[in-house]
């Protein structure tokens, strides 16, 4: 690859990753790329936590509980243990809370366009990535285990990475659909 247009169209979210890790120098290419994305009044929104070695199971624990509860059999605790575990690479994004509502919601765009940065950049390299939010991305003791505050730093995703191990589709409207044009 190594056009633009072709790299966007071909992206797909990835679910399913290789035990293979992903070069640290390319990780780290993807947060540059990242932090060029247009930014209003340059307010720098972004934090990136790398969930290291050690920190990675807690937050796989926390995940396997908020999504499995009490009741849930061993063997499926277990393959949503193996999922959670699965990608090479975590990165916590966050963003640094304006107080201002109009910045907040503008730096959140900012920080949205920065992860596409990074995952069009791993994706160029074939390297799959995944945004999710969800319930652990919301629980104090995500907060807690990562480092960020709550008072003035927001969790906005889950970006997994790594080897994807298969690519699904991902239907979209057609344009016509979503186009309008005025006289
Ligand atoms: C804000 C946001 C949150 C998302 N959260 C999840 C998630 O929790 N779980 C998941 O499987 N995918 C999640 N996704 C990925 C979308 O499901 C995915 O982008 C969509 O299905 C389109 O597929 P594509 O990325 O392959 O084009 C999220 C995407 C965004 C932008």
């Amino acid at each position: 690859m190594g056009n633009t247009y072709d790299v966007i169209m071909d992206r797909r979210t990835t679910h399913f990753y290789t035990e293979q890790e992903v070069p640290e120098e390319l990780l780290m290419r993807a947060l540059e790329a990242a932090i060029r994305a247009p930014n209003h009044k340059l307010t720098n929104p972004w934090r990136f936590i790398r969930v290291g070695k050690e920190t990675r199971p807690k937050v796989t624990e926390l995940g396997v509980n908020l999504k499995c509860g009490d009741e849930a059999p061993e063997a499926h605790r277990q393959r949503v243990y193996k999922k959670l575990s699965g990608p090479a690479e975590l990165i916590v994004v966050v963003q640094a809370l304006d107080e201002n509502e109009m910045r907040r919601k503008e730096d959140y765009a900012s920080v949205a366009c920065a992860i596409q940065n990074m995952s069009l950049v791993l994706w160029e390299e074939g390297v799959g990535s995944k945004w999710s939010t969800g319930k652990v991305t919301r629980h104090e003791q995500t907060y807690e285990m990562c480092g960020v505050d709550p008072e003035t730093e927001e969790i906005v995703g889950f970006i997994w990475m790594g080897y994807p191990l298969q690519t699904g589709k991902s239907p979209r409207k057609p344009l016509e659909e979503v186009y309008r044009q005025l006289p």
